[in-house]
């Protein structure tokens, strides 16, 4: 009987037609408690002159096209041709790395939705005047430039296989993600401040590798979407710090929480229809190139306890004080683990990238 069903169960797995990757953890929704959503609502004004004076006004903001040859000028063949000598410089590893960024970018309706998952700060309406609505959609809207411009970039470099590419973000779309936030603003810009900072570390980076590889267009790309991350973060770490000021207990508690559940990355449910360790093999390289690693990760959490100063918070509960005291210290142990698990690593295999045509990369 155990066995029936269990074929069973296979069975209709196997017939499934679409079966990328999932969350495997327990759920949790709507863990703040409900009265608490009356500090977002009493904070609306608040962050009218504080939170949305951060956003850029379209006609001051850059577009994608500003860093992109042309199509309507003479130029554009030749500009392009420009483009792709300089692509022919960079090696395949950094353009993984670039890729799997620019796929981060492009799942934005995810990141959308995941704001619209918060408790007393979501567009309730898609076009709700709230602060905190206008917030979730120019901040969204910014950073649909941030995709846009990549994947023309990588589109018109000719070095990498956009089917492919086109196909794991339509998977990670589909995929959505679980930052285990559950619908608590306190856990959601907690997560938001970490993201932003790791996105301005990472495509600062590879802005970095892109001048030492002597594309400086390139670097001025990754360079531009940096300091929109930047800006970004500036935002969501406000809003957390006034959160600290309001309610230093619960936000101390939010941020331990977020902490021992690990901040995931946006795209780890990163699919291409082939390689089920593709989210793995791509960090793996971000790891190597010093493009985001484990160090990085140390150093945005000591960065936040910084900015929160979180260690001069006094007249903490019991509970608060023993989450004040996990993630002050939280920094230098991960840092520990983290030399020591750099000791014992061996040079990674040599896997290929569906992305850059099955072309190996080492890990
Ligand atoms: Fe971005
Ligand atoms: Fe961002």
């Amino acid at each position: 009987m155990a066995s029936t069903l269990g074929s069973s169960l296979v069975e209709k797995e196997k017939k499934k037609p679409f079966t990328p990757p999932r969350e495997v953890h327990v759920q949790v929704t709507h863990s703040m408690p409900p009265q608490k959503i009356e500090i977002f609502k009493s904070l609306e004004d608040w962050a009218e002159d504080n939170i949305l004076v951060h956003l850029k006004p379209v006609e001051k903001c850059w577009q994608p096209q500003d860093f992109l040859p042309d199509p309507a000028s003479d130029g554009f063949e030749e500009q392009v041709r420009e483009l792709r000598e300089r692509a022919k410089e960079l090696p395949d590893d950094y353009f993984v790395v670039l890729v799997g960024d620019m796929i981060t970018e492009e799942a934005l309706p995810t990141y959308q939705t995941m704001l619209n998952t918060l408790d007393g700060v979501r567009d309730e309406t898609g076009a709700s005047p709230t602060s905190w609505a206008i917030w979730n959609r120019a901040w969204t809207a910014e950073e649909n430039r941030h995709g846009d411009l990549l994947n023309k970039y990588l589109y018109l470099s000719g070095r990498v296989d956009m089917r492919q590419i086109e196909k794991t973000i339509q998977y990670l779309i589909g995929s959505g993600m679980d930052p285990r936030t559950e619908n608590s603003p306190y856990l959601g810009f907690i997560y938001t401040s970490f993201q932003e900072r790791a996105t301005f570390i990472s495509h600062g980076n590879t802005a970095r590798l892109a001048k030492e590889h002597g594309d400086l267009k390139l670097a001025q790309i990754c360079g531009t979407i940096a300091s929109d991350e930047k800006r970004h973060e500036t935002a969501y770490t406000k809003i957390v710090e006034k959160l600290i000021e309001i309610d230093p207990d619960g936000t101390v508690l939010a941020f331990a929480d977020m902490m021992r559940k690990k901040i995931s990355m946006p795209a780890h449910l990163m699919y291409d229809g082939r390689e089920d360790n593709l989210f793995e093999n791509f960090s793996a390289v971000a790891q190597r190139l010093g493009v985001y690693t484990a160090k990085d990760y140390a150093d945005i959490l000591e960065f936040l306890v910084g900015r929160w100063k979180v260690e001069d918070l006094t007249g903490l509960s019991g509970d608060g004080r023993k989450a004040q005291e996990y993630v002050c210290g939280l920094p230098s142990r991960i840092r520990r683990l983290e030399e020591r698990s750099m000791m014992r690593a061996k040079a990674g295999p040599k896997v290929p990238f569906s992305w850059i045509f099955d072309r190996e990369v080492q890990l």
